[in-house]
C-alpha cells in the first residue's frame, strides 16, 4: 500500500533569531505518519521534538524561519491562512501537552472550558456541548463526570487533569493527535494508565499518533515506528522492532541502555547518557553526538554526517557505516592497552 501518508514532512527546517545570529535548532527532518500509525519521535531533552511539532501546527512564533514542506491530508499546510490553520488545529490534529495546568486556565471549571473548546470547532447550542462534555469524560474514564465539570483544574489530579486534555483533544475525532511528553508529568502508574487510554482511543476511532517522548520505554510500549532525533537532527528511525532490537545509531544504543528496570522511578534515573545534548550556539564540528559517543572516529569529530541508507534500506546518520572511514590500527591501540 502506498496511499498518501497522513502527515508527510520533509526536509524541515526551523531557525530562531540569537543574539548569536540566525540558529538552527531543527534541520532536514523527514517524517511520515500514515493513517491510524503511532510515530514516537525520540530524544533527550533540546533535540528538536517538540520544536518540530510546533512547526507542523504552525505554532512557532513569527520570527522563526522555516523551510521544507509539512502536508497533510494531502494539503501543504503553509499555503494555509491563519484561519484555515485554526480549523486544521483541534478539528483535523489535535495537540496534548506535558503540562495540563498549562493548558487549563486556573480560573474557570472543567465544564466551561470543554464547552468553549467543543463549541469552537463544532456547531453545538450550550446544552448541547455539556452533554456532548459528560460523554467525553466519561469516554476518557473520568468518574463522576458531572462533579468534574463543576470542579476547577486545581481540584484534579494530574492525571485526571491529562484525562480532561485529552477529551478536549478528541472532541473533534481528529485523523492526528500529536502528544508531546503527555506522560511526563504522571507518575509510573498514572503514566501507564493514561498510555493505556490514549491506545484504547487510538483503537476505537482510528486516530493516528505522533508521540514525542524522551524514554524510549513509552515508545517502545506504543509505536509502530520510532525516529529517534538528536541535536535537531534525525539519526535513526525504523519499525519499533528494527530500532529496539537491532539499533544502528549509537545514540540510538545509548538510549535504549537508558531505559529504566522495572521498579525504578524512570523519570530519575533519565538520562543516563554522560552530558547534554548540545545548545543552538554550542554545536560541536563533525558529528553533533561525537563528543559524548562511545565509537566516536577521528572523521567523526570533523565530518559530519549524512543520513547513510544501509544495505537492508535503514538509514542511520553515523560513519561508522561507511566503508571509506578510517578505522584506528586495533592491533597498535590493543597492543599499547596492554602495557600495563
Ligand atoms: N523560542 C526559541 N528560541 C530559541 N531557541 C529555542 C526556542 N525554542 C526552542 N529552542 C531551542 O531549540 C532546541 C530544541 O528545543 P525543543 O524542540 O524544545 O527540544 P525537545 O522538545 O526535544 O526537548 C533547544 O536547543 C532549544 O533551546
Ligand atoms: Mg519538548
Amino acid at each position: 500500500m502506498t496511499a498518501e501518508p497522513l502527515l508527510d514532512v520533509r526536509n524541515l527546517k526551523v531557525e530562531f533569531p540569537t543574539r548569536h545570529g540566525r540558529l538552527e535548532a531543527v534541520s532536514d527532518v523527514s517524517l511520515r505518519v500514515e493513517p491510524g500509525e503511532t510515530i514516537a519521535v525520540v530524544g533527550e531533552s533540546g533535540s528538536g521534538k517538540s520544536v518540530t511539532a510546533q512547526a507542523v501546527l504552525r505554532l512557532l512564533p513569527r520570527t522563526c524561519r522555516t523551510g521544507g514542506s509539512v502536508r497533510f491530508n494531502d494539503r501543504d499546510l503553509a499555503g494555509l491562512t491563519e484561519s484555515q490553520m485554526r480549523r486544521v488545529r483541534g478539528a483535523e490534529i489535535a495537540m496534548v501537552f506535558q503540562d495540563p495546568m498549562t493548558s487549563l486556565d486556573p480560573l474557570f471549571t472543567i465544564g466551561n472550558q470543554l464547552v468553549e473548546a467543543l463549541r469552537l470547532h463544532l456547531p453545538l447550542s450550550r446544552r448541547q456541548a455539556r452533554q456532548r462534555a459528560l460523554e467525553l469524560l466519561r469516554e476518557v474514564g473520568l468518574p463522576e463526570p458531572e462533579r468534574r465539570l463543576r470542579a476547577h483544574p486545581h481540584e484534579l489530579s494530574g492525571g485526571q487533569r491529562q484525562r480532561v486534555m485529552i477529551a478536549i483533544a478528541i472532541a473533534c475525532n481528529p485523523a492526528l493527535l500529536i502528544a508531546d511528553e503527555p506522560t511526563t508529568a504522571l507518575d509510573v502508574t498514572v503514566e501507564a494508565q493514561i498510555l493505556r487510554l490514549i491506545r484504547r482511543l487510538q483503537a476505537d476511532h482510528g486516530t493516528a499518533l505522533l508521540l514525542i517522548t524522551h524514554d524510549m520505554g513509552v515508545a517502545a510500549e506504543m509505536a509502530d515506528r520510532i525516529v529517534v532525533m538528536y541535536a535537531g537532527k534525525v539519526v535513526e528511525q525504523g519499525t519499533v522492532e528494527e530500532v529496539l532490537l537491532d539499533p544502528r545509531n549509537p545514540y540510538t544504543r545509548a538510549l535504549l541502555e537508558s531505559i529504566p528496570r522495572p521498579g525504578l522511578d524512570r523519570h530519575s534515573l533519565m538520562p543516563v547518557i554522560r552530558g547534554t545534548v548540545p545548545g543552538l550556539a554550542e554545536m560541536p564540528p563533525g558529528c553533533r553526538f561525537h563528543n559524548r559517543c562511545p565509537s566516536a572516529l577521528d572523521r567523526c569529530r570533523t565530518e559530519e554526517p549524512t543520513l547513510l541508507e544501509l544495505a537492508d534500506g535503514r538509514q542511520s546518520r553515523c560513519w561508522l557505516h561507511d566503508p571509506n572511514t578510517r578505522r584506528p590500527d586495533l592491533t597498535t591501540s590493543r597492543g599499547a592497552g596492554h602495557v600495563q
